[in-house]
């Protein structure tokens, strides 16, 4: 596939990347969101990209990720979706908090089509802290954006580039603070270029449909919630959620896709009842190996939080709204 185009469109979404301290450098005590994505862009040593590519901002939302929700989802992917199919569009980067991060590359690759590189990028120190991480993960987001080897959606944070399917926050406070797992990061930004250490993973689609589609209306999006197995569980919070009008429960078990007896018996209960059940385990490295004697349907290798979003996106196929 041959990407044209000169212009990298760069999304802000609010996050650390644009927070603000009251205290200069304050690393930990300040508001998310508060600068916009074209002063980000303006503070960079290099005032524009290598001729002909030029960047362009444009502000999405100003939020912090932590309150992610479908209606922000739906605009992101909606503007993405414009921008992949605008002929002058090379690439994009969306800057975005660290929180939901891998949650929303995860929507984005299942949803859009792989036909240009498409960067998520965030900091984890505000732009207010004495030596903020975020300008140089913008850098090598633009660099990764303008480079034709990376179609579909990735993630690039302190220098390593993730696919979605793996990225994981795994630190609260660390500069590098995503992961992935055992499969390890794709490559490395390393002075404006990419060397990859692993194939660029295939993406799920790099035709001009996406693998899947997703609902216009943010609203009737199937509600799915996430339960977590642990010990003294019970199933009283699986039983409130159907009987609320859950359409979809993911549960992270424990180990090696176990559930705590009481839990086990609710999701049964509610599986019985038409609420479709996923299980995914709370171990942040590998996968669910074989069977677990309980029988419920594995979340494919997911975590949970992206487990919720491949349900999601499965109750939407098969009971789509208008
Ligand atoms: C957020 O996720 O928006 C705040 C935290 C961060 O970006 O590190």
């Amino acid at each position: 596939m041959q990407v044209i185009g000169t212009k990298i469109v760069v999304l802000g979404t609010g996050g650390t990347i644009a927070g603000s301290s009251a205290r200069a450098g304050d690393n930990v005590g300040y508001r998310a969101g508060e600068r916009t994505v074209q002063s980000l862009l303006d503070a960079l040593p290099v005032a524009q990209g290598q001729p002909p590519l030029a960047w362009v901002a444009e502000q999405i939302a100003q939020i912090d990720s932590k309150d992610a929700d479908a209606s922000f989802w739906s605009q992101l992917h909606a503007r993405c979706r414009e921008h992949l199919q605008d002929e002058r569009v090379r690439g994009i980067v969306v800057a975005h908090g660290t929180d939901t991060l891998e949650e929303t590359a995860w929507l984005l690759a299942e949803t859009l089509p792989a036909t240009k590189p498409l960067v998520l990028t965030c900091a984890m120190r505000p732009a207010t802290a004495a030596s903020p991480d975020g300008p140089q993960n913008l850098l090598d987001a633009v660099a990764l954006a303008s480079d034709a080897r990376a179609l579909g959606v990735s993630v690039v944070c302190a220098g390593a580039v993730h696919a979605p399917h793996h990225v994981q926050k795994m630190s609260p406070y660390r500069v590098d603070a995503f992961g992935s797992g055992d499969a390890g990061p794709t490559g490395w930004m390393e002075e404006g270029r990419l060397r990859l250490v692993h194939p660029w993973p295939p993406a799920r689609s790099v035709g001009a449909e996406p693998p899947q589609t997703l609902s216009a209306d943010p609203g009737a999006w199937p509600w799915v919630e996430i339960v977590l197995s642990h010990a003294s569980a019970c199933g009283r919070q699986v039983d409130a959620l159907v009987s609320a009008g859950v359409r979809g429960i993911v549960v992270a078990g424990t180990g090696n896709g176990t559930l705590h007896h009481a839990l086990e018996v609710a999701l049964l209960r509610a599986q019985e009842a038409g609420v479709a059940v996923r299980v995914s385990t709370r171990c942040p490295l590998g996968v669910v190996v074989g069977r677990p004697a309980h029988g419920l349907p594995l979340a494919d290798g997911l975590s949970p939080v992206k487990a919720r979003i491949s349900l999601m996106l499965e109750l939407m196929r098969s009971s789509p709204t208008p």
